[in-house]
């Protein structure tokens, strides 16, 4: 049988590979107890309080979602303030469908996207599934954005500029001193994208406020995830936030009835419970501090991370042979070869508890490598 045509964007397109489960490594290699901490899940579940509202909207499953997605977005527009509205909001299926959409509104006709070279590895996947170019700009020596590198590479053809804010895999910010440089310098007919997943674990003060830049009315999106600090990765809920000249417009690419409203519900509930996610907070905080100190002292190297992740390099054997006998340990990571750093493993902050075992058990593989 001959192949139908096929869309040549997508033939050579890399797979997103996500991290390994919990239930495919237990039986791979026999174990009883594994840690996972490849997917940045959040340490210590969803709230309480989400857990109750997708149960109590459970019994509403077999109707079409209904208000609680214009609710939600309302509700945003309340957390958020700087006196947005819910037209400001588009919520999605986990910021991926978020990005997803935004590539598919600002790419055609060809066009490209510049990014950095080590960044989410779904910017430049989507910029070519929709036919574009994506321009992957080296970072600098420190492995921070060039934003001055991203600026030279903006041509008349450029629709849209990334920037992941916690990068992910550095965990790098953007300081409010250099995105106002960057858009004081970047062309109107660009949409510059804040993606901004894991925002919620910044502590640093000289994170930028990419809020007031469309209360300004630039060109700017802003992404962010209800995987994160609300620990609803499995909900699949994301949204965008922009000028409403921007969103009204993306809008035309929402697939109907595209996120369920039991997950709606939960991301909802999370909103109420400010507590939880401050103590969700506090737990990545206290995780990251220590587990920088422990692994300096055994001579790698950590990004400086503002997320609730940490990527790890100088290591004494190739990465790929630490993260496969750090899984024969029962510890998941993730080896950042597609996120740009062929010579780091991303470990995400767990409970103290798969810290410790984390811990552990590199050192085993250290001392034996
Ligand atoms: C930088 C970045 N952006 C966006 C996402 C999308 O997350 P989700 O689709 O779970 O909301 C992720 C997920 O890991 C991410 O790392």
């Amino acid at each position: 049988m001959r192949n139908p045509r096929f869309n040549p964007n997508l033939i050579d397109l890399p797979f997103y590979v996500p991290g390994k489960s919990v239930e495919d490594v237990k039986r791979e290699f026999g174990l009883e107890k594994v840690v996972k901490l490849a997917s940045n899940e959040s340490p210590i579940g969803p709230s309480p309080k989400a857990i109750a509202a997708a149960q109590a909207m459970l019994n509403q499953a077999h109707l079409y979602p209904g208000n609680t997605e214009r609710e939600l977005r309302r509700k945003l527009a309340d957390h958020t303030g700087y006196g947005l509205n819910e037209n400001n909001f588009i919520v999605g299926n986990g910021g991926t469908d978020i990005l997803h959409m935004i590539a598919q509104a600002f790419i055609f006709d060809g066009g490209n996207a510049v990014m950095s070279r080590v960044t989410f590895p779904m910017y430049h996947i989507f910029v070519k599934a929709f036919g574009g170019e994506p321009r992957r700009v080296e970072p600098l020596p420190d492995c921070r954005h060039d934003l001055d590198g991203m600026l030279q590479q903006i041509d008349a053809d450029t629709r849209l500029v990334f920037l992941c804010t916690p990068n992910n895999p550095t965990g790098h910010i953007i300081t409010q001193a250099e995105a106002d440089a960057f858009m004081a310098r970047v062309p109107d007919h660009v949409v510059v994208l804040f993606d901004e997943a894991y925002y919620d674990f910044v502590d640093d003060p000289a994170y930028a406020d990419s809020l007031a830049y469309i209360k300004e009315e630039c060109n700017v999106l802003i992404v962010r995830s209800f995987s994160k600090t609300a620990g609803l990765a499995n909900m699949r809920v994301g949204f965008m936030v922009g000028p409403e000249r921007l969103t009204n417009y993306v809008r035309h690419v929402q697939r109907p009835f595209h996120t369920g409203e039991i997950a709606l519900a939960a991301a909802l509930g999370s909103l109420d419970d400010d507590a939880f996610r401050r103590q969700h907070q506090q737990v990545v905080w206290e995780g990251r501090r220590y587990l920088c100190a422990k692994l300096r002292e055994l001579g790698l190297k950590c990004f400086p991370s503002q997320s609730n992740f940490i990527s790890i390099t100088n290591l004494p054997r190739p990465v790929d042979e630490i993260v496969a006998a750090l899984l024969q340990r029962g510890i998941i990571v993730r080896s950042m070869a597609a996120f740009g750093l062929p010579d780091a493993f991303r470990v995400t902050i767990g409970s103290s508890e798969a810290n410790e075992l984390f811990l552990q058990a590199l050192k085993d593989v250290l001392v034996i490598g």
